[in-house]
């Protein structure tokens, strides 16, 4: 693993990507930032060496190199998630190769269900800590003593000078964001009314299915990070109503407005 990581970030070197500030991970139906980049270089995962291809039709699967709020991003359009049949090792190679690349802090959004029955539907909720409930960990095995140590701590997982920079400028701009715990399951099928109970009893406010693999690689590597949902439906479950991935996905697109505005401010005020 950490010869394949030196051979990407190598290859990411050799094309002239060698001095990102921050590194940015796009969710479901949220790719829009992107069109906010100057972007210097584009490649697709698939000429990535040890990147594996991305399979869900509506992620592009792309590794966006550019200029955004005056700095220099690093941003994934399309992540991996557990339940296309990757590896939790495959899930988080991107977020170690922007480290190894020398981003200063991550920022990772994702769609979810709001559980908390006082969050709505289309507004954004900043990731204030999570429950794990992926069947696996992508630090199990042999601890790689290079990226980090064996039994990283989680008392923070969020970094609290980042999250307080974020819930200032959703503020001063009058963005409906929400705080609150995350948790995230393999999926991919949609939770049960009695899992959505369980889940609320268990303290979540909102489900999604990705996100924690990457926000636990990046506490083991010590790389500051900060993640928000973007609340795509309202798990009540005494009033479910079928999902429609559609719905889903027209619904990220709509709240990804205020994302976009929040993470753009952040990169060029912060750090
Ligand atoms: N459950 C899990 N993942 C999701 C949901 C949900 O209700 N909504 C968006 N992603």
């Amino acid at each position: 693993m950490m010869k394949n990581l030196k051979e990407t970030v190598a290859f990411l070197r050799s094309r002239g990507i060698d001095d990102a500030e921050v590194g940015i991970v796009l969710g479901t139906g949220l790719g829009n930032l992107v069109t906010k980049i100057k972007v210097i270089k584009e490649l697709s995962y698939n000429v990535i060496p040890h990147f594996p291809i991305a399979t869900v039709e509506f992620h592009f699967g792309k590794l966006i190199y550019g200029e955004l709020g005056g700095k220099k991003v690093l941003a994934l359009q399309g992540r991996y998630h557990y339940y296309e049949g990757y590896t939790m090792e495959q899930i988080v190679f991107p977020v170690r190769v922007m480290k190894m690349l020398g981003v200063k802090y991550i920022l990772l959004s994702n769609a979810a269900g709001a559980i908390n029955p006082d969050m709505k539907k289309g507004s954004l909720m900043l990731l204030d800590d999570h429950i794990n409930l992926q069947p696996d960990n992508p630090l199990r095995g042999p601890n790689y003593d290079d990226l980090g140590p064996r039994f990283p701590d989680m008392s923070a997982p969020y970094d609290p000078s980042l999250n307080a920079k974020i819930k200032e400028i959703a503020k001063a701009k009058e963005i409906d964001l929400n705080e609150g715990v995350y948790v995230s399951v393999m999926g991919p099928n949609l939770e049960t009314r009695a899992e959505y109970r369980f889940l609320r009893i268990i303290g979540a406010d909102a489900v999604g299915m990705s996100t924690v693999p990457e926000v636990i690689a990046c506490n083991h590597m010590g790389v500051p990070c900060a993640a928000i949902s973007v609340l795509t439906d309202e798990c009540d479950p005494d009033n479910l109503k079928p999902v429609d991935i559609q719905d889903i996905i027209e619904t990220a697109g709509k709240a990804e407005v205020f994302l976009t505005a929040l993470l753009e401010e952040l990169v060029a005020t912060y750090g």
